[in-house]
């Protein structure tokens, strides 16, 4: 199964990049707005981190501990929901922006440092 771990660990990789990117290119185009990118990075960090939740590690490796997997849901749905439901609007809030991606940064960070 290690393969498929390190695809899905990949794909998550490149989710985080996309939804980080997408948020700090609309920060400074100076006009603070949920773009479409921003939904998709959301989206794929969704589907790529539950899918790394399953025991799909090589035989002998540790799986994930089960807080870290619980507080990660619980952020990425809360960026998700924080996308999702603004991203009709003409502008957002500064700080509601700046919270999406404080949070993107606190679950990436969680990701890397807690095994
Ligand atoms: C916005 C949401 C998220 C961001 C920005 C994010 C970011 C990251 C990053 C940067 C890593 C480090 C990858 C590496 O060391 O190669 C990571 C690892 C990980 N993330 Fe996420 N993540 C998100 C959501 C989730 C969710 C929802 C879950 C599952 C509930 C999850 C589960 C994991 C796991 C299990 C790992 C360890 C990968 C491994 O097996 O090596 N992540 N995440």
């Amino acid at each position: 199964m290690e393969p498929l771990h390190l695809i899905l660990r990949y794909a998550h990789l490149v989710g985080f990049a996309v939804l980080l990117g997408a948020s700090v290119a609309q920060y400074v185009s100076g006009r603070i707005r949920i773009n479409p990118v921003m939904i998709w990075g959301a989206g794929i960090q969704l589907v790529t981190g539950l899918a790394l939740a399953a025991p799909i590690r090589a035989e002998g490796a540790a799986e994930p501990p089960t807080g870290k997997l619980a507080v990660k849901l619980v952020i990425a749905v809360l960026i998700a929901v924080m996308v999702f439901f603004s991203r009709k609007r003409d502008e957002v809030n500064k700080g509601h922006f700046l919270a999406i991606v404080g949070l993107t940064l606190v679950n990436a960070a969680l990701g890397t440092f807690w095994r």
